[in-house]
């Protein structure tokens, strides 16, 4: 089967949880019927020359959420950033729902998403296509037989050296000490990019244009600390 068109490569293994939490309002069905259709992101249509073209044409550069959650990153971005284009891709049900709530609300023409895996969406984008992508705390997977789930990984770094730009950046948070030692080892390992820490306040203070999430809130009240991790696409 066509790699872009199968919701995951076979060979890929799961690495989300679950798909549907507690049942969706009618008002959020509406929205998924009414809205998503306009703001969806297919990777089972023919593949875009130009990514632009998804947005309205004032668009400069496209930004990439992966697993966005609640959506209070994603649609921050979009806000602060209006003539950024934010892909947002999360197969969480209600994380979809709240995201879509907010582009309501907000009356966001600038953000697209998926609800599913990500990794058909990467080998479908054009490439050297997106200008920054954020994984903020991915799952943990904390279960040694379960890491080999985790979505950072050796692979995904390949997918992403191919749709990032030259100078992209990629930000990743996680309250896992494993996971982050896990994930400077594959960024070590990848040519195609760069840690740009020059001391620990780099990896320890969030930056001013990255708010923080639910889950690094949860994180904080179970007193774990966090790693806000910045690389460059070479
Ligand atoms: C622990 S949550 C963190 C959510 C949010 N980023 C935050 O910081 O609050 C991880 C999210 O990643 C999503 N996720 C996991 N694997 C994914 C994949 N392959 N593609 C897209 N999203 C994925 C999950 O559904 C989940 O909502």
């Amino acid at each position: 089967m066509d790699p872009v068109k199968s919701p995951v490569a076979q060979f890929e293994l799961r690495s989300f949880g679950r798909r549907r939490g507690r049942k969706i309002s009618a008002r959020q069905a509406g929205l998924l019927t009414e809205l998503m259709p306009r703001v969806a992101v297919d990777p089972s249509s023919p593949p875009p020359r130009d990514l632009g073209g998804l947005f309205a044409p004032d668009i400069s550069s496209v930004w990439l959420e992966i697993g966005f959650g609640g959506s209070e990153h994603l649609i921050w971005q979009a806000k602060a950033n209006p003539s950024v284009g934010l892909i947002g891709c999360e197969p969480f049900e209600e994380g979809l729902v709240k995201a879509l709530s907010a582009i309501d609300e907000g009356g966001l023409a600038n953000v697209r998403l998926l609800g599913d895996d990500v990794r058909p969406l990467l080998r479908w984008l054009p490439a050297a296509s997106v200008s920054r992508v954020f994984i903020l705390f991915p799952d943990p997977w904390p279960k040694k037989r379960h890491q080999k789930r985790r979505l950072f990984s050796p692979d995904l770094l390949r997918l992403l050296a191919r749709v990032m730009r030259s100078g992209a950046e990629l930000r990743l948070a996680t309250d896992i000490g494993d996971y982050a030692r896990t994930a400077l080892l594959a960024v070590a390992a990848a040519p195609e990019f760069r840690w740009t820490a020059d001391g620990p306040s780099d990896w320890r203070v969030r930056p001013a244009d990255w708010p923080g999430t639910r889950y690094e809130a949860k994180a904080g009240r179970e007193g774990r600390r966090c790693y806000f991790f910045r690389f460059v696409r070479t």
